[in-house]
């Protein structure tokens, strides 16, 4: 099973959990001995800020590029030496997300148990089949899938909300990322689960999590893509 080439993290909703996925696939690839890297494609920077070159995760090359003219040759020239090239992007709509999404093989949009998250989820679903309508991508097309974030067990809301964009049609994958205080915890050492503390509950989200994608990726040619 190959892994995507190309992982954009993107939703115009802010505060969705695109940096703590970005940091913290990027932290499961590099334990399960891949060679991840980041742009770091957020104005804000909350990625490449925080990110310590010394400290565990310093082997994930970041680099940052917030440029809609320039992100694409920054995933490209990043993607010669790093598999996956994980793409943090703004917490808002942006020409800089809609060349980044060009440019990948999946877009990963995370949305948490809330009304907002869900439109902006589906805004960005909708953006992403525009684009395979492009001649760029026309034939090869991103990869679209949702994720839950921020998630507590047994709620209500959680439960709603999939069946709603399972009856819509939308692609949403079945590993969630719960609500847990190691992924602010360790953010602000640019750390995550994965790398500190692998057996934890938050490492095996991702590991899930990453596993689904992978599998989702690699076998779109035979199922229905965005
Ligand atoms: N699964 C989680 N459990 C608990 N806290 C989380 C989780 N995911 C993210 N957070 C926290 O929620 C806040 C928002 O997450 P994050 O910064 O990843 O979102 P974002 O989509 O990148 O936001 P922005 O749009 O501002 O870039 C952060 O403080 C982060 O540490
Ligand atoms: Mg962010």
């Amino acid at each position: 099973m190959t892994l995507p080439k190309v992982i954009v993290l993107a939703t115009g909703k802010g505060g969705a959990g695109k940096s703590a996925l970005s940091r913290s696939l990027a932290a499961h690839w590099l334990a399960t001995k891949q060679s991840p890297a980041i742009v770091d494609a957020d104005p804000q920077m909350s990625i490449a800020r925080l990110h310590d070159p010394d400290g565990a995760m310093g082997k994930v090359t970041v680099v940052t590029d917030p440029e809609a003219e320039s992100v694409s040759t920054s995933i490209a020239e990043l993607a010669e030496r790093h598999t996956p090239v994980i793409v943090d992007t703004a917490g808002f709509r942006n020409q800089t997300t809609i060349m980044a999404a060009i440019a990948a093989d999946l877009v990963l949009i995370p949305l948490k148990p809330s009304a907002e998250d869900v439109a902006e989820a589906i805004a960005m679903y909708d953006l992403v089949g525009e684009l395979n309508q492009t001649p760029e991508r026309k034939g090869r097309p991103i990869v679209a899938l949702m994720v839950m974030t921020m998630t507590t067990p047994n709620a209500v809301i959680v439960r709603h909300i999939r069946n709603e964009l399972e009856k819509g049609g939308y692609p949403i994958v079945d590993a969630e990322i719960s609500q847990r205080v190691i992924y602010p915890e360790l953010s602000i050492r640019g750390l995550a689960p994965s790398i500190v503390d692998p057996d934890s509950a938050a490492s095996r989200d991702i590991a899930r999590l990453a596993t689904e994608i992978t599998k989702k990726v690699s076998t779109h040619g035979r199922v229905k893509a965005a």
